[in-house]
């Protein structure tokens, strides 16, 4: 087993930037990805030589260990420019399967007769997923 691991941020927000600090912190390398990169140099100015910025295919082939942390509304095209690049590797899932409707409530964006891990899983059967990190106010 390995003392650092290389880990790619798909999601760079607010559960996915947090984390990643931490885990640059504990001396890990993280690749924070963005549909606009050049967005996250602010990100990553105070943080060490451990921490650098990419695309999300970057991030999803850099990573041993990806973390998943788009909101819901844009998984599905998320997982589409991840492709095939999770196949074999270990992603942590932190999503979670809510959006808000019209009035501003909270609403399930699945099926009632799923849950989010497998709803994920279906999407990944290839990747060994981690359903974490997904508390709720
Ligand atoms: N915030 C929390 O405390 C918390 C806790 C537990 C779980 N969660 C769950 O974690 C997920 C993210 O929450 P958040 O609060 O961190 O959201 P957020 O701050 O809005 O961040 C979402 C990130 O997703 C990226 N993104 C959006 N569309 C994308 C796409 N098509 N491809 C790649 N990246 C895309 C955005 O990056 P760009 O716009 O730069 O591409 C953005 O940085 C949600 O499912 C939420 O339910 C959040």
């Amino acid at each position: 087993m390995k003392n650092t691991y290389n880990i790619g941020i798909i999601g760079s927000g607010s559960i996915g930037g947090l984390l990643a600090k931490f885990w640059a912190d504990a001396g890990h390398n993280i690749l924070f990805s963005s549909r606009n990169p050049e967005k996250l140099k602010s990100l990553i100015n105070d943080m060490g030589t451990n921490a650098k910025t990419g695309s999300v295919q970057e991030a999803a082939e850099f990573g041993d260990i990806v973390l998943l942390a788009v909101n819901y509304q844009s998984v599905n095209e998320a997982l589409r420019t991840i492709g095939n690049r999770l196949d074999n590797k270990i992603a942590i899932d932190a999503t979670n399967p809510l959006g808000y409707d019209d009035k501003g409530k909270l609403y399930r964006m699945i099926p009632e007769d799923i849950t989010a891990g497998e709803f994920m899983a279906e999407r990944l059967p290839k990747t060994k997923l981690i359903k974490s990190f997904t508390t709720l106010w």
